[in-house]
């Protein structure tokens, strides 16, 4: 609900158990007030004072320094020296940013852009929405404050636009801003990483200064996740204050956290300005990625819990079915050789084995037989394929298998036809070789006569031969950033062109193809992002397959992602890790935390072998409604111990699956008290059929690993009618 006080000027954003407020004064700055659990009168300017070496405004408020005033829209250079969320150049170059407050309204809905990724709304949904207008540009701000109220989320972004005569240029666009006052002490918890490592908790306290969370690489990268909280410095997974962010965006994006020498703290989160700044024409207006805020007052669990129920049902694209499809990947048991002969011999043991997707990885079109060719020629190749991709398909399928294919369309190889006949589709400046990453180049998806060729290629490729299931890929981040369709002035938007053109390629791909699903993927996990996420049903958690790894790596992804998302398979090789091989029972336990696949190639495997396939997909399918549908408990944390323990609980309580798992072995005893089970049940485990009552599994329940040096152990309860 949001409501407004006529007589304090102050605008109350609820939803079911957070408030966030602001006060709204025509001609003034929009102040912000108070962000937290909902309390019926929120403080009002907590702490009035003049600092030294701080400007304020004389005449109206002159105990109040602009450098410590909690504001909703800060701009630059105007005597609040916090990090701004927007800066203005004008076209006398002054870049003095100062936005004030003309109207607001309140409506039921939200915006919902038509050319970028955004949450989606319902009847539930409510919008502030804010008229503000830059004293020295004369550009107008938008600000919208979206309330969703059972996931206890606020979404946020800004609208400039531009009623002026002149031009002017945007830089440093926050989509979200929130100061809180001093008084509060925080943690910040990310989830920085590297090329096959992404995605890791850190948890650190914060210190005077600024913390930058970013990416310049023209892609979220696994570098460093956008998705970031704050928590109490006694926050643990039952208790204490947390504040969850992140932005709908997949391309290059900064979140800063700032804690001012008064020990208030600002965090920002958006485009930043790193090579990024619009151009705004007269008439013109631009609008900012959404960011999203959510709030729990119940621990680390509980703001999980919220944030996946935000995404999972206001930003991912509903599935068509109940749960993923079980695949079987050819990447990792062939790399790039794939052909007729061999996708029929994968479909064969697929099809005998449980398996219900066929994925043809890379290797399928133009000169494609390694990572040096073919990317952007999007032709199915005739030595590989001598009829044709349709009649493989439809063999695949007679089979009674679903087909997928992987496609990489924002890259070029030098080496190809489309390079050759076009090189000024890459990204590159024109005084210099660009750089090659995996011997590719970026297109410039800015160009929309890129983006026309890659729907008529992969449209006239794809169209009509049955696919089920695309998996998009995105291996190098951008380099050499310079469009060869831009005037100079506006070189500086290039990057989020890109990422417009790619959404539009997208949504084109949703589109056309309306029964297939769509996998992203970027290296792995290079673009685990709210952006992805809402074109697609899930994102290939990691190219790192070894269980080992997985742990740390799944268990991150599931502080701001829900298990949906987290694409996962049984892997080809015996992820020898620290020289020991994992067997085939821990490599499943830990990839049936999400969608599961295996990547190797059966028509080669033992009938043994098979067999344990075979049976570990029949116990797949009989719980994988919980990871794709309840709510996620974390038991044991791999970054606290040796254990991860989990699990997923169906949202009455009456089934769940429980995981525990172990790398590295020792038999210390662990108990795990299951929150979510119901006293007055009784469960049966259905996969030992020992039973449990539902008071003794609330109490806690005693297991000890057997000592090995690895072990895993899941609990499939349903409760008895
Ligand atoms: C990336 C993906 C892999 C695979 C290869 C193909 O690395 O993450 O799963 O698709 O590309 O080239």
């Amino acid at each position: 609900m949001i409501r407004k006080n006529a007589r304090t000027h102050i605008y109350r954003v609820e939803t079911e158990n957070t408030l966030y407020a602001l006060r709204a004064v025509r001609g003034e700055r929009v102040e912000h007030i108070y962000y937290g659990r909902k309390v019926r009168n929120a403080l009002i300017s907590p702490y009035p004072h003049n600092y030294g070496f701080s400007p304020n405004d004389k005449d109206k408020t002159a105990s109040l320094s602009h450098d410590i005033i909690p504001a909703e829209l800060p701009g630059y250079g105007a005597g609040d020296y916090r990090a701004e969320a927007i800066r203005i150049i004008d076209k006398n170059g002054a870049a003095a940013t100062d936005f004030r407050f003309v109207k607001a309204r309140i409506y039921q809905g939200k915006p919902l852009s038509a050319a970028m990724p955004h949450a989606r709304a319902d009847e539930a949904v409510e919008t502030l929405e804010l008229t503000l207008k830059d004293r020295f540009s004369g550009i107008f701000a938008f600000v919208s404050y979206s309330a969703y109220p059972e996931a206890d989320t606020i979404v946020r972004s800004v609208r400039y636009e531009n009623r002026t005569r002149k031009s002017v240029r945007l830089t440093n666009t926050a989509s979200l801003c929130v100061d809180f006052p001093a008084g509060k002490e925080f943690e910040l918890i990310n989830l920085p990483g590297t090329y096959y490592f992404e995605r890791h908790i850190e948890r650190a306290p914060l210190r005077q200064g600024n913390y930058v969370m970013t990416s310049h690489r023209g892609a979220t990268g696994h570098q460093m996740n956008p998705y970031f909280a704050l928590v109490s410095p006694d926050a643990d997974e039952k208790a204490g204050e947390c504040y969850a962010f992140n932005l709908i965006y997949s391309g290059a994006y900064t979140n800063t956290v700032e804690l001012t020498p008064y020990r208030a703290l600002r965090v920002l989160s958006g485009l930043g300005d790193h090579h990024f700044s619009w151009l705004l024409e007269k008439g013109e207006s631009f609008e900012t990625p959404e960011a999203t805020m959510c709030y729990s007052a119940k621990g680390i669990g509980d703001m999980r819990r919220k944030t996946h129920r935000f995404v999972k049902n206001y930003i991912l694209k509903p599935r068509k079915s109940t749960r993923a499809p079980i695949v079987l990947n050819t990447w990792e048991g062939t790399w790039f050789d794939v052909n007729e002969k061999l996708i029929l011999d994968y479909a064969r043991a697929a099809s005998q084995n449980g398996i219900e997707m066929l994925v043809m990885d890379d290797g399928w079109f133009g000169a494609r037989v390694s990572d040096k060719a073919g990317l952007g020629d999007w032709f199915v190749n005739p030595a590989r394929f001598p009829e044709g991709l349709a009649s493989t398909v439809k063999k695949v399928k007679d089979m009674g298998l679903a087909f997928g294919i992987w496609i990489e369309p924002e890259m070029v190889n030098p080496d190809s036809e489309l390079y050759r006949n076009h090189p000024e589709y890459a990204l590159a400046v024109p005084t210099a070789d660009p750089s090659l990453s995996r011997d590719q180049l970026v297109l410039d998806m800015g160009n929309p006569e890129v983006v026309a060729y890659l729907k008529e290629t992969l449209g006239k490729t794809l169209g009509g031969v049955g696919i089920d299931y695309f998996k998009w890929d995105f291996n190098r981040h951008l380099s050499d950033v310079y469009s060869s369709i831009l005037p100079p002035e506006r070189q500086a938007e290039a990057a989020h062109r890109f990422m417009l053109g790619t959404y539009e390629l997208l949504a084109w791909l949703r589109e056309t193809f309306p029964d297939a699903m769509l996998e992203t993927c970027s290296g792995g996990g290079g673009r685990y992002d709210l952006g992805m996420m809402y074109y697609g049903e899930q994102i290939w958690t990691s190219d790192n397959t070894d269980p080992a790894w997985r742990v740390d790596i799944q268990c991150a992804s599931l502080m701001g992602y829900p298990a949906p998302t987290m694409s996962c398979h049984v892997a080809n090789r015996e992820n020898i890790c620290e020289g020991k091989p994992r067997t085939l029972r821990f490599r499943y336990a830990v990839a049936a935390a999400g969608p599961l696949g295996y990547e190797f190639n059966l028509s080669e495997c033992s009938e043994e072998l098979c067999a344990s396939v075979r049976a570990q997909i029949e116990e797949y399918k009989s719980y994988a409604h919980l990871p794709e549908s309840g709510n996620y408990y974390e038991l044991a944390s791999p970054y606290e111990g040796r254990t991860y323990a989990y699990y997923y609980a169906s949202p009455n309580g009456d089934e769940l699956l429980l995981t525990a798992l172990q790398a590295k072995g020792d038999a210390i005893p662990l108990t795990f008290s299951i929150e979510a089970a119901c006293e007055d049940l009784t469960y049966t485990d259905l996969l030992s059929g020992k039973e449990y009552d539902g008071k003794t599994l609330k109490k806690g329940i005693c297991v000890c690993p057997d000592g090995m040096d690895e072990w895993s152990l899941m609990i499939h309860l349903r409760a008895k009618k």
